[in-house]
């Protein structure tokens, strides 16, 4: 049987790239969207893992265009096969207090966070139900469990996502499909060193781990759920924050 293909949106940020590197230590081939290859230098970034001995290709998607997946889902299809395992990672932040956010900024976050995450599987999900087989991970966040100041968007498009999960769940498991949720902390990317100096400091301060996570940690948990073997786990959300915020 040919490695089993794994698609990561997002890729090729931060939490993406470790996904990316795990997975491709597991022997899985996989495969990025990348919205602007030249901006994020994508083939350099393939080349790295490359040299790791991991099999990485990408393919150029906007994954807020419905029709652009589709036409991805196609150029994937034909030139490295069926999607087995896929990890929606693509994600953006344009935080800003609720009375003063325009509109603009709750569409894009919803847009490419939320709608990205079903504009993405809906093209695949079909495929693994005749083959029996899937595994997918949505990445959410603490803040989609807790709130956050500043983002009422982003907040909203990571709860959606797990409510997206546990259908797909539902959906796909008589059929060999799981799909759980990973809900990352802070993390130590591009992402939180944006967030303003006294602020972060101060998130960090309630952090009962005492630091920022490594994009290693949220890889590790992708990597636990998307195993063969893990089929039984499905329609969960796991937590990687550094007991920042604990639910049950
Ligand atoms: N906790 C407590 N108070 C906060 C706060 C927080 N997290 N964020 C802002 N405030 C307070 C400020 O201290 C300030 O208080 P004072 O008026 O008493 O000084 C007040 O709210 C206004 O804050 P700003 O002056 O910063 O207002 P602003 O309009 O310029 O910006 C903001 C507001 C956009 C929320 C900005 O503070 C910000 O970017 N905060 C960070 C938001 C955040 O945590 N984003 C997470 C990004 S990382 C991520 O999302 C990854 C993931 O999944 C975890």
């Amino acid at each position: 049987m040919a490695a089993r293909l794994a698609l990561v949106t997002g890729g090729e940020g931060g939490i993406g790239t470790e996904i990316c590197r795990q997975l491709g230590a597991d022997g899985r081939r996989i495969v990025t969207t990348c919205l602007d290859p030249e901006a994020e230098n994508i083939e350099a970034w393939a080349e790295n893992l490359r040299q790791e001995g991991i099999d990485a290709n990408w393919v150029q998607c906007d994954v807020s265009d419905y029709d652009a997946c589709e036409k991805m889902a196609e150029t994937v299809r034909e030139q490295f096969g069926e999607v087995d395992v896929l990890v929606n990672v693509a994600g953006i932040t344009r935080d800003g207090f609720l009375h003063k956010m325009a509109s603009d900024q709750w569409r894009s976050v919803i847009d490419i966070n939320l709608n990205g995450a079903f504009n993405v599987t809906r093209q695949f999900v079909g495929s693994m139900r005749e083959r029996g087989f899937g595994r997918i991970v949505n990445i959410s966040s603490v803040n989609g469990q807790s709130g956050q100041f500043g983002q009422t968007n982003y907040s909203a498009a990571k709860a959606g996502m797990h409510g997206f999960t546990m259908a797909v769940a539902k959906e796909g498991a008589p059929k060999g499909i799981t799909a759980n949720t990973v809900s990352p902390g802070y993390i130590k990317t591009s992402m939180t060193d944006a967030i303003p100096d006294q602020v972060r400091e101060g998130i960090v301060a309630q952090i009962p781990a005492g630091d920022m996570g490594e994009p290693g940690d949220i890889a590790r948990a992708v990597r636990f759920l998307t195993a063969d073997e893990a089929g039984y786990i499905n329609g969960a959300n796991l937590p990687v924050n550094g007991a920042l915020f604990c639910s049950f």
